[in-house]
């Protein structure tokens, strides 16, 4: 059995020797080393569009993410980009959803305990008590409500806080009240406190974030995006927080990335930033779902993570 991989930053090594050990009777050759070869199964991360065109020798691409943006948008450089018939699967959960609980219950507790405003006075040699925020007023709204949302929404509902989820298809996630589709999602923003976007990045959801969602939050609302960055409508966040709708956001992806050095969110103290980090792909999680769903398909036996294509994730 061949998988061909491919990862953009070219450290190969520690994938090859992880599938040697996951996967014994498996060839794990480097995309650039094998090109025109035929393989059995593709692991990638944002492959080039020459890649997967007319791979018909594949019987499947694990992607090394949970979103799936970075192989279907080669179908805008080319149409034919991806293989017919051949299933795209995308990683599911592999130590994702806990990192990204970390990440989104880090940020909604520095909010909510007002410690950026601490910080500050702490740094000006202040002592001096602020009226803290009601947990009750403090409603969280997670957009997404899939296998990273649903953990993020129920880790946040444990802290007591009243927590909404939006979702395309109807959900019952316990401790969150759930809205979905577009008619449910005027309702799921209304007042809400915090926003945390976790969607995945389709036609439908690109430039979600904008003016008009942003001020259907509550006044001096925090917004949270550890999805994608061209969900953000990056100008219409800065407009909203220059003039108080917004009271602060932490963004862990941008439109580019990285983040350009004159970009105007570095210099907008409300706006925190991180790389890209919430959820990192862990490589042994990961190697160990995809060589458990490499044994399931020889097996004859289905699996769970594939795309639909028509939906875009
Ligand atoms: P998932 O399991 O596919 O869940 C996606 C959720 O979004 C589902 O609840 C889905 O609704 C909902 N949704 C999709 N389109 C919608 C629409 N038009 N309107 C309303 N709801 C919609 O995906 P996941 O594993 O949770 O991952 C979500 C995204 O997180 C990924 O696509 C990726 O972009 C991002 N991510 C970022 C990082 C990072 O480090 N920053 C790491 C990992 C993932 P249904 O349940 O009804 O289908
Ligand atoms: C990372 O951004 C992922 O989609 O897994």
């Amino acid at each position: 059995m061949k998988l061909q991989l491919y990862v953009p930053d070219g450290r190969y090594e520690p994938w090859i020797e992880g599938f040697a050990e996951a996967l014994p009777e498996a060839q794990c050759l480097k995309w650039e080393e094998s090109q025109g070869e035929a393989a059995d199964y593709a692991v990638v991360w944002r492959p080039p569009v020459a890649m997967l065109r007319g791979r018909q020798d594949l019987r499947a691409v694990f992607n090394l993410g949970a979103g799936v943006d970075g192989i279907l948008r080669l179908r805008d450089e080319d149409p034919d980009a991806l293989p017919a018939g051949v299933p795209i699967v995308r990683l599911d959960d592999a130590g994702m959803a806990a990192q990204m609980a970390e990440y989104v219950t880090a940020a909604v507790l520095r909010y909510f305990r007002k410690l950026d405003a601490y910080d500050a006075q702490e740094r000006a040699g202040t002592w001096k008590f602020l009226k803290p925020h009601r947990r009750a007023d403090f409603t969280i709204g997670v957009m997404g409500i899939g296998t990273l949302g649903a953990h993020i929404a129920r880790t946040l509902a444990g802290f007591g806080f009243p927590v909404r989820g939006w979702s395309r298809s109807a959900k019952a996630v316990d401790g969150v009240e759930s809205f979905h589709g577009e008619d449910g999602q005027r309702a799921f923003l209304d007042g809400l406190h915090v926003l945390v976007n976790v969607l995945p990045l389709t036609a439908e959801t690109e430039d979600i974030i904008d003016t008009g969602l942003l001020y259907r939050l509550a006044r001096g609302a925090y917004v949270i995006n550890v999805a994608r960055g061209p969900h953000l409508v990056e100008d219409d966040l800065l407009a909203a927080v220059r003039e108080g709708q917004i009271a602060g956001a932490t963004l862990d992806v941008f439109r580019t990335e990285p983040l350009p050095a004159d970009h105007p969110f570095w210099q907008e103290p409300r706006i925190t930033i991180t790389p890209h980090i919430s959820a990192l792909t862990l490589r042994e999680d990961s190697i160990a779902q995809i060589a458990g769903k490499i044994r399931a398909l020889a097996e004859g036996k289905p699996i769970a993570g594939v795309v639909d294509l028509q939906r875009g994730y």
